[in-house]
């Protein structure tokens, strides 16, 4: 074989495919829906397939309003991922508009002289910001796959910003967590608080200079944001306050397309967010542990037991494997490979737990409290399942004056020091060390479950149990469960370190307890409902469309008929 050949066949077998294909969409929906974490958020993605637009332009103007409108989950200020199933050719592809690291970043970034964590330094102020993606993301759906322009798409959010919006009874409890770090920074303070405290519920708040950033992406697309005055005004109140971003930084961050990982359960086609998220691998991993131990035989509590035990073992796999496939291989085909789960399953008992120290040790992942999911479908049968973050509730909790762009603390996401806890008291390791221009290893697991009959468009916030959460309403789908089963389900979690199952008041009664702690399991109720799912079905087999949203938060699920449009760019 001539040296090119060989190396043209070096190229197509590393060069990772950037999308999955499944079949083109035939049929159509009956009705479309929008299901997000604000009810403003899910009007403006209602309006824009309303006036015409895809889903992916709805992904847009939800994505957008959500900037504005739950500021402490997401933002323009922020990044993450968005799986689109396109109906016409099925293509499956995730848009990852994941922060990066600044390119003056170094794996010290948040340790003193003595090699000892700095506390706060990677979760507060502009120095644990990574270089936004949202803005590239919008403009990249609207260019690549949407119908409408941008000034369209984002005029919703644009008028939020503007006129502004009631605060809610969560973004109230949201800032009075992050009050101090709110009040550090005098331009974060004067948008997000009233005088210093938090405001009154019902206080209309107004983003103008947030309203201009939008505005000159609507007119200049991603441009307007990582080039130019804004571009300019971030990075300079970044490094005013100690940060070290670059105009380089910004003019250099770039949206890469990625194949989702697929695999299957039960004859269900399971479509999920590929590495730089966790999300996707350790998901097929625990599905296909459980397909080998067939759940339905077996009685309630050994059940939970089973799925606590495969939680177990697929988070022990991604704190030792995973991270950013731009820097470090992941071994994503044999992770999600059926026979190593048959390997996985081999000293897994039904009678008693197994301790997380008799597994090979690894370190445990990172978590985070706040981000936000929402799912979209349009009558032709496009889909967005899209998972955004700043990470921490307000993200870094500092915004350059005059841009009106409240920074993500996403950098927090990497691991500062090798077996050192992160902000959330948790460990990372080598695969997830920061690197310049590398993103942070995340949960996020926006998710597509495909069966001839059904759809299901899933996600949800919730650091490292977000993924557990995806997985039981996984399961819930796979029971044939409405969308309103898999947000409202009771949850609980294990990952690995530490080795206790986390769970919701309610969630297990007082025999489940007892059965579980019998068979060695440490038990600790969390002391508040988490999660803020927002999922949609189309039932093909009988022509309908459902969307729920999670009763834990005050998000808005709908489910209407567009008008029939013609409409051009
Ligand atoms: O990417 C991640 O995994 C985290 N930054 C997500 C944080 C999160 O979900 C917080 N939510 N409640």
């Amino acid at each position: 074989m001539s040296r090119l050949r060989q190396l043209l066949l070096l190229v197509v077998v590393l060069w990772p495919a950037s999308a999955v294909w499944a079949e083109p969409t035939t049929r159509h929906p009956s009705a479309a829906a929008v299901a997000s974490a604000h009810p403003l958020a899910t009007a403006a993605g209602q309006r824009i397939l309303d006036e015409g637009g895809n889903a992916f332009d709805a992904a847009v103007a939800v994505a957008a309003a959500l900037a504005v409108v739950e500021p402490y989950s997401s933002g323009i200020g922020g990044g993450g991922f968005f799986l689109l199933h396109r109906a016409a050719d099925g293509r499956d592809v995730m848009v990852d508009a994941r922060e990066r690291a600044p390119l003056a970043a170094t794996a010290d970034l948040y340790l003193d002289p003595q090699g000892e964590i700095v506390p706060g330094r990677s979760l507060n102020g502009p120095l644990a910001a990574g270089i936004p993606g949202t803005p590239a993301g919008l403009a990249y759906l609207c260019r690549h796959y949407g119908r409408l322009s941008l000034s369209q798409t984002l005029a919703p959010a644009i008028t939020y910003a503007e006129d502004g919006f009631r605060v809610s009874d969560l973004y109230r409890t949201m800032a009075g967590f992050r009050r101090s770090a709110l009040t550090a920074d005098a331009t974060s303070a004067s948008i997000f608080l009233v005088g210093g405290d938090v405001p009154v519920a019902g206080y209309v708040l107004k983003q103008p200079e947030l309203a201009h950033t939008l505005a000159r992406i609507a007119k200049d697309g991603e441009a307007g944001f990582y080039r130019g005055r804004i571009a300019e005004q971030l990075v300079a109140g970044v490094r005013a306050h100690g940060g070290i971003w670059s105009l380089e930084d910004l003019a250099q961050y770039r949206i890469v397309e990625r194949a989702p990982v697929v695999g299957t359960y039960r004859g269900i086609r399971v479509v999920s967010a590929p590495p730089p998220s966790s999300g996707g691998v350790v998901l097929i991993e625990a599905l296909n542990m459980l397909e080998r131990l067939d759940l339905a035989q077996l009685a309630a509590n050994t059940q939970r037991h089973v799925v606590i035990e495969v939680m177990r073992r697929a988070y022990r796999d991604r704190a030792q494997y995973l991270g950013d496939p731009d820097f470090i291989q992941v071994p994503v085909a044999e992770l999600t490979a059926k026979p190593y789960a048959q390997q996985l399953t081999e000293n897994l008992m039904l009678d008693r737990a197994t301790p997380s120290s008799s597994l090979p040790p690894v370190v445990a992942p990172p978590q985070g409290t706040h981000t936000t999911h929402f799912s979209v479908l349009d009558t032709e049968g496009n889909r967005v399942a899209a998972t955004l973050s700043v990470n921490f509730p307000f993200g870094a909790a500092f915004t350059p004056a005059g841009t009106g762009v409240l920074l993500n603390n996403e950098m927090d996401d990497f691991s500062a020091r090798p077996l050192t806890p992160n902000g959330y008291g948790l460990v990372g390791d080598r695969a997830n060390a920061i690197e310049p221009g590398k993103r942070p290893l995340s949960s996020m697991t926006p998710t597509f479950l495909e069966t001839p009959e059904r759809i299901g468009i899933l996600g949800t916030p919730g650091g490292s149990r977000i993924i557990s959460m995806v997985l039981l309403a996984s399961l819930q789908f796979a029971a044939g469960g409405p969308p309103a089963d898999w947000v409202g389900a009771p949850r609980y979690h294990h990952q690995f370190l530490p080795d206790e199952v986390q769970y919701e008041q309610g969630a297990f009664d007082a025999d489940t307890i007892a059965d579980l702690t019998r068979r060695g399991h440490v038990l600790r109720e969390v002391d508040r409902r988490y999660g803020n799912m927002h999922a949609i079905l189309w039932d093909l087999a009988h022509d309908t469309v459902a969307a729920a949203s999670d009763p834990r938060g005050e998000g808005r699920a709908v489910v209407f008929t567009p008008p029939v449009h013609a409409v051009a760019k």
